[in-house]
């Protein structure tokens, strides 16, 4: 296990320099799941096969993100949605499934269907890119992360680590701001401050987290919101790398899957406006205000104004637009991988893993669509 953390680490030498360095990763196994073949062929030192290599890096980062995606939201599941043969695993807790179901009485289901969407990104991602002959990706040898202990979630080593959150809720007033847009470097206010510093759960960590029903709540309020900043980084990731993809297949996949981020977004922002308003009764810091109230309230905070709100987009001189915001290209993938870390998300993750995330980006950064 060592050997291989230390060749993963390698992967963009190894990549660079070609077939003897290749040739021990590949013996090291776990990140890259090459097929023999491919090393075998003179010319294929990207591992893309019959993709160009910034489509297959393209992919390839997706493929990690969605594989990122499927750890978090099982571990939702298996707490707080619908344990099934479609999405098993985990035999659920009844009171932080209950504290969620304030939210929306569907909430268990939408968190199995978004759970299930994701595991199907993902394996599909991947089974893509074998299809072209190209390298895929799996992470399991850093599923090594602490389940929760309370009672029903799996003991499984994870890749994602749900109770540490720092959650940027920006997204709620970028959304409906009528003049701002990221893309022209505005800022946006935090629709709950308190979650956007600090260190919160979004899960119970044991079962003592289950009481009282304000702490509880406290925590399903906080996977309310992690929620939708999860799905709109999302949203923005696929039209932000689909701009430098270049074959049409590739594109119909990102622009395909993309749009669902977005179905899960728009269903995550209408329930988050949902949430309680309390204070923590274990952690007095954290607060969740009445949005529909001053300071609050009006267009900026509104719980009902679940559509985006249009903005300026590309030009000041062009009318404003309803859109998906960020959608800037450059650096979108390392944004992405940064916006994931900043969360806590992989808080107690080895240093090889946050080496391969950063690799893993920045070849989907340097993508470049090709014409003619
Ligand atoms: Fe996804
Ligand atoms: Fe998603």
């Amino acid at each position: 296990m060592k050997n291989q953390l230390k060749t993963s680490i390698n992967r963009r030498t190894f990549v660079k320099n070609g077939l003897t360095a290749a040739g021990a990763a590949t013996v090291g196994g776990g990140l890259l799941a090459t097929s023999s073949s491919a090393f075998a062929k003179k010319g294929s030192e990207e591992h893309s096969g019959r993709l160009t290599k910034g489509d297959a890096a393209i992919l390839r980062f997706l493929a990690a993100a969605e594989i990122l995606e499927t750890d978090l939201w099982q571990q939702y599941n298996e707490l707080g949605g619908i344990q099934d043969s479609e999405v098993p695993g985990g035999s659920g807790s009844v009171l932080y499934t209950a504290a969620l179901a304030v939210l929306d009485a569907d909430m268990a289901q939408y968190i199995h269907d978004n759970t299930e969407d994701e595991l199907t990104h993902e394996v599909f991602i991947n089974a893509f890119l074998a299809s072209k002959g190209a390298d895929t990706v799996n992470l399991d040898e850093f599923r090594t992360l602490a389940s929760s202990k309370a009672t029903g979630a799996q003991q499984i080593g994870r890749l994602t680590n749900l109770m540490q959150l720092t959650v940027d809720t920006s997204w709620w007033t970028r959304y409906r701001s009528g003049s701002k847009n990221p893309d022209f470097g505005d800022s946006f206010d935090q629709a709950v401050p308190s979650l956007n510093v600090g260190q919160h759960p979004a899960i119970p960590k044991t079962d003592d987290d289950l009481t009282p029903d304000d702490h509880i709540q406290a925590i399903a309020n906080t996977a309310g919101f992690h929620f939708g900043t999860i799905e709109q980084g999302g949203t923005s990731l696929y039209p932000s790398l689909a701009q430098r993809v270049t074959d049409p297949d590739v594109l119909r996949i990102v622009l395909s899957i993309g749009p669902t981020e977005a179905m899960h977004f728009q269903t995550w922002s209408d329930k988050a406006g949902n949430a309680r308003p309390l204070t923590d009764p274990k952690d007095s810091s954290l607060v969740f205000p009445d949005l529909n109230s001053p300071p609050f309230g009006g267009e900026e905070f509104q719980t009902n104004l679940i559509m985006p709100e249009p903005t300026i987009f590309l030009s000041r001189k062009l009318p404003a637009c309803s859109i998906v915001r960020p959608t800037a290209t450059k650096g979108a993938a390392m944004g992405a991988a940064n916006f994931l870390t900043a969360m806590g998300l992989f808080i107690g993750q080895s240093s090889a893993f946050f080496e391969l995330l950063r690799d893993l980006a920045e070849d989907a950064d340097d993508a470049k669509r090709r014409s003619g």
